[in-house]
């Protein structure tokens, strides 16, 4: 008989805008699977530039609903390990440094995936920071900025290094979220590196996950951004290997009508308010029978109160979960 494989980890991709403390909170009390979350980032800035802002999003006693990895974005050894004693002396002993961010004002200044051309700069930034640092580093990554081939010459760069695990999403900056992820790459990444890595891209349902875990059956962890956001239902889903939540539709509501409520509270301002609701939205619609009509008809609601009136006449109506 083969023996069981041990439960997947699953962890929570950083959705800056989307996966905060109020949402990570509010998810881990309404939905299960989730074994931690890598936060979105924080920009690593001179050490007099720092305030308490920067770090709110994260203070302990708020994030204590599942375990959480802080992201620091940055490019300058420094500042980084500042930010980093900072997160230790907070009770946070890993940190992630984002070489994945894809958007042309980050990378531009060789940020995130904006470093993945420059394996050179990457061993002098490890090189800096590793010794320095209090904790452990993580590394959440793409295949490159231009093409996919860049990380080959980076994965024997961070295999000097003693790093926690690295996460890669296996598409470039240049594709954003177009196509599909490279799953050959990710193999090949698998072969050259020594270093534990998570898998992240495109995770949407149980049989996908399924043949992404057939497929590599060494990887033991799972990063999930917008699969989580369209169907929450979906980590518990991969961790017991079956679908068997009912009432799907009331549990969704509860967490919909909890998530709007903290949200309520902590923004000011219904322009602000409306904004942030209409982005999850984006995502929850897609878990609907009539997912393009709702996406449309929130939208389009252009006050708080046409808001609400539609997203209770959705609810009322009866909408039919699609996952
Ligand atoms: C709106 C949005 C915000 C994101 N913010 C971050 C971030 O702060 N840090 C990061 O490393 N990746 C960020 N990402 C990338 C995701 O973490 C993840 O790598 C990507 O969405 C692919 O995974 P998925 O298909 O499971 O969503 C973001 C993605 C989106 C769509």
């Amino acid at each position: 008989m083969t023996p069981a494989r041990p439960a997947p980890r699953l962890i929570l991709a950083p959705l800056k805008g989307f996966t905060d403390v109020i949402f990570r909170n509010t998810f881990a009390e309404h939905f299960q699977g989730f074994d931690g979350a890598v936060a979105p980032f924080i920009p690593a800035v001179a050490a007099d530039r720092l305030t308490d802002k920067h770090v709110r999003d994260l203070l302990p006693h708020q994030n204590t609903c599942m375990p959480i990895e802080p992201q620091i974005l940055g490019n300058t050894a420094e500042d980084f390990v500042f930010l980093s004693h900072r997160l230790f002396d907070m009770g946070y002993p890993d940190v992630n440094w984002n070489l994945g961010c894809p958007f042309r004002p980050v990378t531009k200044k060789r940020r995130g995936s904006g470093l993945l051309p420059f394996p050179d700069r990457v061993d002098a930034f490890l090189s800096k920071t590793l010794p320095a640092i209090p904790g452990r580093l993580s590394i959440k990554m793409r295949l490159g900025r231009n093409h996919p081939a860049e990380i080959l010459r980076l994965l024997p760069v961070l295999d000097r290094y003693p790093l926690k695990e690295i996460t890669i999403h296996p598409r470039t900056a240049r594709q954003m979220y177009a196509g599909r992820p490279d799953l050959d790459m990710f193999q090949i990444c698998l072969e050259q590196s020594r270093h534990r890595l998570v898998y992240n891209g495109d995770i949407t349902d149980l049989s996908g996950f399924r043949c992404l875990a057939t497929r590599f059956p060494g990887v033991d962890s799972w990063m999930i951004g917008r699969g989580a956001l369209s169907n929450p239902f979906l980590p518990a889903m991969i961790r017991t290997g079956r679908d068997g939540v009912g009432g799907k539709m009331e549990k969704f509501r509860a967490f919909y009508e909890e998530l709007f409520a903290r949200y309520q509270e902590r923004l000011c301002g219904p322009g602000h308010l409306l904004n942030r609701m209409k982005g999850f939205w984006t995502y929850f619609a897609c878990a609907f029978e009539n997912g393009p009509d709702i996406q449309k008809s929130i939208h389009h609601s252009f006050t708080l109160p046409r808001y609400l009136e539609t997203v209770e006449r959705f609810f009322a109506e009866g909408a039919g979960w699609r996952k």
